[in-house]
């Protein structure tokens, strides 16, 4: 990773680009109304990639009980393939209270790069969702990974 990117907690000014970054990467996804939502809520971790006082990622995640889950993880395409992506993963990671045993994610089963993401970073495939995703079609992975005993 560059070192000059910074992973820091998401705030209210961090929204804008946020929801920007996502409407470009991830169609469908959150509306900016659900990102002001996440970052003050109990149970949500959001986190932002920051280059040079720019925006350039972001990744969240919520948590319940002994469970956690990855919402979203993008980087602006022009900053891409740059460890950014890994570094928000491990960041979110990190920040999972202790009580968090597993850490579950879903991600479109066309998705190499964001699979090879997660398999690098320890996930492994635990289920498949038939056709969850639509425009387009596609099949649903089911990732799971342990963070309780250092696996
Ligand atoms: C997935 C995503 C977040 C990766 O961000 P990134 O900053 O480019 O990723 P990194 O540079 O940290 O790469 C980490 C690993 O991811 C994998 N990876 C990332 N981009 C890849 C690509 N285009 N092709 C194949 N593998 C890729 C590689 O395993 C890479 O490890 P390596 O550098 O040792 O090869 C980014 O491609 C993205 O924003 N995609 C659109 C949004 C999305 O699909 N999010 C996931 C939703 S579940």
């Amino acid at each position: 990773m560059t070192p000059r990117v910074k992973i820091i907690n998401a705030c209210s000014e961090h929204i804008e680009a946020i929801a920007e970054i996502e409407s470009r990467a991830i169609p469908g996804g959150w509306s900016r109304r659900a990102f002001e939502e996440a970052v003050a809520a109990p149970g949500k971790i959001m986190l932002a990639a920051e280059l040079e006082g720019r925006t350039v990622g972001f990744a969240n995640a919520s948590f319940v009980l002994d469970e956690g889950e990855i919402l979203n993880i993008a980087v602006d395409e022009k900053y891409r393939r740059a460890g950014i992506g890994k570094a928000l993963l491990y960041s979110l990671l990190e920040r999972f209270p202790a009580k968090i045993e597993n850490v579950y994610l879903e991600v479109r089963s066309e998705n190499s790069a964001a699979i090879s993401l997660y398999e690098k970073a320890g996930f492994e495939s635990c289920g498949l969702r038939k056709k969850y995703y639509a425009d387009p079609v596609d099949d649903a992975v089911i990732m799971k990974k342990n963070i309780k005993d250092g696996e």
